[in-house]
């Protein structure tokens, strides 16, 4: 098994060490555009292998991507991270050309790669890397909605008082501030809805903060996250090559499902070997179903923009 990840930024980075340290492969390469950045972080990572006892081998490669051939899963965290006050929809411009040109050039040196889009904006670079690969749907998946759901479960656990791994909850809809559906209904306490232990007003809050987790970040970092989004790609890597068929709200292409068409946008799918290999049916209701279609056109505003860059 091979995996690449493709920018080593923090995100890519950490994601990177994450597969490693779960020895999801037995070789993992780490590219990035700038001149010794992935050969160092790839370097300082084997030299904890011995510490951490892995022994999966990462490789540094400055651009070279025939180092990448024969990859499994790739997974492209490439282009810039938003500074505080920005969304993550400002990225557009800079990170479409990079996102197009990194799929392509994963492609032309592993045709059969499943591909796993960390970059912003999240849904519409998914988007983009399948409209421009032409490759099937189900090997194109963007991380938004594993690391939403975590953040999900987090402030719900701060608010509740409990341990986040007893928690089960959802984040659907686009990966973006105003965009993105925490599924409070949905979300229980070990079988219990959360609705028993949080006034509504605790949990609106919860789901208010959840929304701006990233932002909230940002403020604080001075850029955008890495440890979670980074342990959250390397989750849904994870599943794909271990099979694990977990149910993971990921950004996938819908043809109808959710009343959607022609759109990447983040809903409950199994994710296995194939890549993404169905999409579940949640039963939303009328108000979550409003509040999933109002978030589709959102996406979608973004997606026309596509039309305007010279990508
Ligand atoms: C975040 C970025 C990675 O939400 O989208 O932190």
């Amino acid at each position: 098994m091979k995996i690449t990840v493709v920018g080593a930024g923090a995100v890519g980075a950490t994601c990177a060490d994450n597969i490693a340290r779960k020895e999801l492969c037995t070789e993992l390469v780490l590219l990035d555009i700038k001149e010794g950045v992935a050969e160092g972080k790839a370097m300082d990572m084997m030299q904890t292998a011995t510490l951490l006892g892995f022994d999966t081998k990462i490789i540094g490669s400055t651009n070279d991507y025939s180092k990448t051939a024969g990859t499994d899963v790739a997974v492209i965290t490439s282009g810039i991270p938003r500074k505080p006050g920005m969304t993550r929809e400002e990225l557009i411009g800079i990170n479409a050309g990079i996102v197009k040109t990194v799929t392509q050039n994963i492609l032309q040196h592993s045709p059969n790669a499943i591909i796993v889009i960390i970059s912003n904006p999240m849904d519409t670079m998914t988007y983009l890397a399948l409209k421009s690969s032409g490759i099937p749907k189900n090997r194109i998946i963007g991380m938004g909605g594993i690391l939403d759901s975590s953040r999900f479960k987090y402030y719900l656990s701060t608010a509740i008082g409990c341990t986040a791994t007893d928690l089960q909850a959802v984040v659907v809809g686009g990966h973006g501030d105003t965009t993105m559906i925490p599924l409070a209904r949905l979300a229980t306490y070990q079988g219990t809805p959360v609705a028993d232990f949080l006034s509504a007003d605790a949990l609106k809050k919860v789901v208010a903060d959840t929304m701006v987790g990233g932002a909230t970040l940002t403020g604080l970092l001075g850029t955008s996250a890495w440890y979670a989004p980074g342990a959250a790609g390397a989750a849904l890597v994870e599943s794909i090559v271990r099979d694990e068929k977990k149910l993971f709200p990921c950004c996938v292409y819908l043809e109808g499902e959710y009343g959607q068409k022609d759109i990447c946008i983040g809903v409950p799918v199994i994710i296995g070997k194939n890549g993404w290999e169905k999409i579940v049916d949640y039963k939303l209701n009328d108000e979550e179903q409003a509040a999933f279609s109002k978030s589709a056109d959102a996406v979608r505003v973004m997606n026309d923009v596509l039309a305007t860059l010279n990508v």
